[in-house]
């Protein structure tokens, strides 16, 4: 997306376990406490995060980028939900956030997953091919601003016929 990023020395590759503390206190440094869309916790608590399609960027053996994705169900159909990424004050701006969701949504449309979900900024998200929900046709499971709930295709009619609750997988 953004050529500045080839010109720093910044691996981004999928999150391993044990990278799990750094990417939660980079999280908690983003966020600050109490900030994540409560909603969006409620998709992942009783979740299993798909590590395969979640992302870390590393510089110097530090994390100072994430993304990580969950699987969700809207209705009965399955994809994938996007939540939280951040990046390292110091390290923004350079691309790295816009990176990080493009690998993500190119390892889950590698992966056959048919759509991703999120509740985010559309300024962010929307040159990433993300779009405002319709309004009614995914209820999450607590209030949320619905120009905020948004997803994108990873294949031509992932969407299609896509609408309901939004749920953990196996949560009924
Ligand atoms: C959001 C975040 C991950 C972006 O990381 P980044 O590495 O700076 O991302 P990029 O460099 O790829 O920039 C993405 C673009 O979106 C813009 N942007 C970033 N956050 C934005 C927001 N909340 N609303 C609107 N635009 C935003 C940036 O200004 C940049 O625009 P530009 O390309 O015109 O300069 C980072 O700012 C961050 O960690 N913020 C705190 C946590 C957070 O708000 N997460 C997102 C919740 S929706």
């Amino acid at each position: 997306m953004n050529a500045q990023t080839t010109t720093l020395p910044l691996e981004i590759a999928p999150e391993r376990a044990e990278q799990a503390r750094a990417v939660d206190a980079l999280i908690e440094r983003a966020f600050g406490p109490g900030r994540y869309a409560k909603v969006s916790e409620r998709v992942r608590e009783g979740n299993r995060q798909r590590l395969d399609l979640s992302f870390t960027a590393v510089a110097a053996g530090e994390v100072v980028g994430a993304v990580r994705l969950w699987p969700v169900r809207i209705g009965a159909a399955r994809g994938l939900f996007l939540g939280p990424i951040a990046v390292e004050g110091a390290w923004r701006k350079h691309g790295i956030g816009g990176d990080l969701v493009e690998r993500a949504l190119a390892a889950g449309g590698a992966a056959g997953e048919p759509f991703v979900l999120l509740v985010g900024d559309l300024p962010l998200f929307g040159p990433h091919g993300f779009e405002i929900v319709p309004r009614g046709r995914v209820i999450l499971p607590g209030p949320v601003d619905p120009r905020r709930v948004l997803w994108r295709a990873l294949r031509p009619g992932g969407l299609d016929g896509v609408a309901g609750q939004a749920h953990v997988p196996g949560d009924g």
